[in-house]
């Protein structure tokens, strides 16, 4: 009897995956970098759903995120007013985006800590008691100086020494512990660089990739702290944000991995950032400086992704290259920093 009622839990707990969900989603850390305009992706693309704007005081939301939808107080780091949002709406699907960037991180490593891994388990305690889905991101600073750092494999050695990149290893086996001992319906990506004209980042090793825009625009001479010749995995944002739809939308009978998956689109250097601006802003100039903590961080990630497991698993597809990218950047940026009439 013991055994059948274990089989059967077992069962239950692995197909759990397929409920339906999607439909009531919580996003932690809604006003952040990829939460501003993933919470607005999902209300925008998911029928019939109720996307809750979480955030904490300081960040609140504004404009068209605090008008389109609900928002709720929602600290990462305090499990009962996350459980109190879960119960209210009945979430069943939470989007984690709550982190500090590897910079910041390494200047502040228990705050990093705390928010990443204590904020972590809570959730997934409460998803784990709640029946909800998590979505966590991880990262290529998953990944250390001895990983392959061409065409670094999606099963491969994730020896970090920033605590950036230490949350992120735990985050992917945290996430993969609650799905195969509890059935906890845990998935990820390790997302690249992430480049943006809505919300800066703040703190992170690829943060250059999006100033540069920036101060192209605005005509400024821009300050490079990662040195020429050091390539990492960027991506557009409008690829990054499918790829966290996509995933959680993904058949779960197809997915041989969870946490996280390699995902990839482009892959540069400065110079050649550098050339590609210069394309669309031809006076356009930039040096270089001496960010210490910056430039080993960027040593010790990968040069480019093999994502053929995200392909093959749930037809992860990139959309654009950095030419593409880079038209529609200056574009919105044009707009954006318009000088006023
Ligand atoms: N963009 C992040 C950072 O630079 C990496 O995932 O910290």
């Amino acid at each position: 009897m013991f055994a059948v009622c274990t089989a059967f839990r077992n069962f239950a707990a692995q197909n759990r995956t397929c409920l339906i969900r999607m439909k009531n989603i919580l996003v932690v850390g809604s006003t952040g970098q990829i939460g501003s305009e993933l919470t607005m992706k999902l209300r925008r693309e998911i029928p019939n759903s109720t996307v809750v704007a979480g955030y904490i005081r300081g960040a609140e939301p504004k404009g068209i995120l605090l008008e389109s939808g609900p928002a709720e107080l929602a600290d990462v780091t305090n499990a009962p007013q996350l459980a109190a949002i879960v119960d209210k709406y009945h979430i069943d699907t939470i989007y984690n985006l709550a982190a500090l960037l590897s910079a910041v991180a390494e200047a502040k490593p228990l705050l990093a800590w705390h928010i990443q891994m204590d904020g972590l388990i809570n959730l997934l305690e409460i998803a784990r008691e709640k029946h909800c889905a998590v979505f966590t991101p991880s990262s290529i600073g998953s990944f250390g100086l001895n990983t392959p750092h061409k065409n670094t494999p999606q099963d491969t050695i994730q020896r970090p020494r920033t605590m950036y990149g230490v949350t992120k290893v735990s985050t992917e086996l945290l996430s993969d512990y609650y799905f195969h001992k509890y059935g906890v319906d845990t998935r990820s990506v390790r997302f690249p660089g992430l480049i943006s004209y809505v919300t800066l980042p703040g703190g992170g090793t690829t943060d250059y990739a999006v100033e540069i825009y920036y101060a192209a625009v605005k005509g400024e001479d821009f300050a490079c702290p990662i040195p020429a010749g050091t390539y990492m995995d960027m991506m557009y944002m409008p690829d990054a944000l499918h790829a966290a739809v996509q995933i959680m939308q993904a058949d779960p009978s197809r997915l041989i991995h969870r946490n996280a998956f390699n995902i990839a689109s482009m892959s540069f250097e400065p110079e050649q950032l550098r050339a590609e601006i210069l394309r669309f802003e031809p006076d356009f100039k930039m040096h270089y400086v001496n960010d210490p903590v910056r430039k080993a961080i960027a040593d010790s990630w990968p040069d480019n992704m093999d994502d053929s497991c995200a392909r093959a698993e749930w037809d992860w597809r990139p959309t654009y290259d950095l030419h593409s990218m880079s038209e529609d950047m200056f574009r919105h940026l044009r707009e954006k920093l318009k000088p006023a009439k």
